[in-house]
């Protein structure tokens, strides 16, 4: 498990680097919360690459945020002072309640139940490999899980992410709409050891 002042820094990335995702707009403390919960979740995993005590990148997925949104509600306290700004933006309550209740909806049916749900590295540290071996220790954590595929949803905005999911081998499977304006594409990373043996 990551020490305690690294999510904040998570969450600052997060923010910086993923500046179209919605999550973005919860703000800071909400998005510390909410990686400090992936983390506790033993549904949910975090990796980060931490170097000579600065965060270069992170990456987090899991089998389903049930666990992580029941987490989040037992810190209620700080999660409502996260959130205050928030509750005042009925338009960003409308989101919420889309994600809450909605994601996954409109995806295809037989799609991985694991996903990667976010990564990002330090645009000082951008082009050295970071993100690879990130992403491979993702793969190789959910492996340990038994769990052999998992899918990514990139927004159409985010091309760079694009063309890093396919060099890792990730394949692009549908098109789904999440928050009723922005298009994605769903991405499926497959063990394909186990499609053609070497
Ligand atoms: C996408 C991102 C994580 C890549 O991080 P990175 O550490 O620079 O990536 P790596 O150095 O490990 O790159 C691995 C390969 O991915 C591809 N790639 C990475 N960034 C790319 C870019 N901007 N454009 C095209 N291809 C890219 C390259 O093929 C690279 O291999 P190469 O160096 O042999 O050419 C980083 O650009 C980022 O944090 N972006 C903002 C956050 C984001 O969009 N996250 C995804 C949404 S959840």
């Amino acid at each position: 498990m990551a020490d305690e002042a690294v999510y904040g820094e998570v969450a600052a990335l997060h923010a910086a680097a993923i500046d179209q995702g919605f999550l973005s707009e919860l703000g800071p403390r909400f998005l510390t919360l909410l990686y400090e919960a992936i983390d506790r979740s033993p549904a949910s995993i975090l990796i980060v690459d931490v170097e000579a005590g600065r965060l270069r990148g992170f990456v987090s997925g899991g089998t389903g945020l049930g666990p992580v949104y029941r987490h989040l509600l037992k810190r209620f306290p700080a999660l409502i002072g996260a959130l205050w700004p928030v509750l005042f933006s009925p338009r960003k309550l409308r989101r919420i309640a889309e994600v809450l209740l909605h994601t996954g909806k409109q995806a295809p049916a037989d799609l991985p139940a694991a996903e990667l749900y976010s990564i990002a590295v330090s645009p000082d540290f951008r082009g050295q490999g970071v993100a690879e071996r990130l992403y491979a220790a993702l793969r190789a954590a959910f492996a340990e899980r038994g769990i052999a595929e998992f899918m990514i949803v990139v927004g159409d905005a985010l091309a760079p992410a694009q063309a890093f999911y396919r060099k890792m081998g990730a394949e692009p499977a549908a098109r789904i709409q999440v928050h009723g304006d922005a298009g994605s594409v769903l991405f499926v990373d497959r063990d394909r050891r186990k499609i053609s043996p070497p």
